[in-house]
């Protein structure tokens, strides 16, 4: 099964099995992980599922929607590897995508 690396805020890195199909916020919240607290289950409301993607995997990944962008833009945290976990699906092509979650707003 594919793999996605989880870089919890204590800076531990996670590797887990990933499900193709699932959202990369699914897929982590599935392996545990409460830190993500995606909030809104998945519906883009709440930016409580950001991450920082790592930057040589952001080109992996669709484009960003602007309600994404326009969600993201209410965090401070935001920055330029930022997206909202719930709206990457994952393929089979994101094999080995790292992404860390980002501090709390
Ligand atoms: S879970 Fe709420 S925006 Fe992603």
């Amino acid at each position: 099964m594919p793999s996605l690396t989880v870089i919890t805020r204590d800076e531990t890195r996670h590797q887990i099995e990933a499900e193709v199909g699932l959202s990369v916020m699914e897929i982590i919240r599935r392996a545990g992980f409460d830190e993500l607290v995606a909030l809104c289950g998945g519906c883009c409301s709440c930016a409580t599922c950001h991450v920082y993607v790592k930057a040589e995997h952001l080109d992996r990944l669709a484009p960003m929607a602007g309600d994404e962008n326009d969600l993201l833009d209410s965090s401070e945290h935001r920055g330029d590897r930022s997206r909202l976990s719930c709206q990457l699906k994952f393929e089979a092509a994101m094999d080995g995508l790292e992404v860390a979650i980002a501090p709390e707003d």
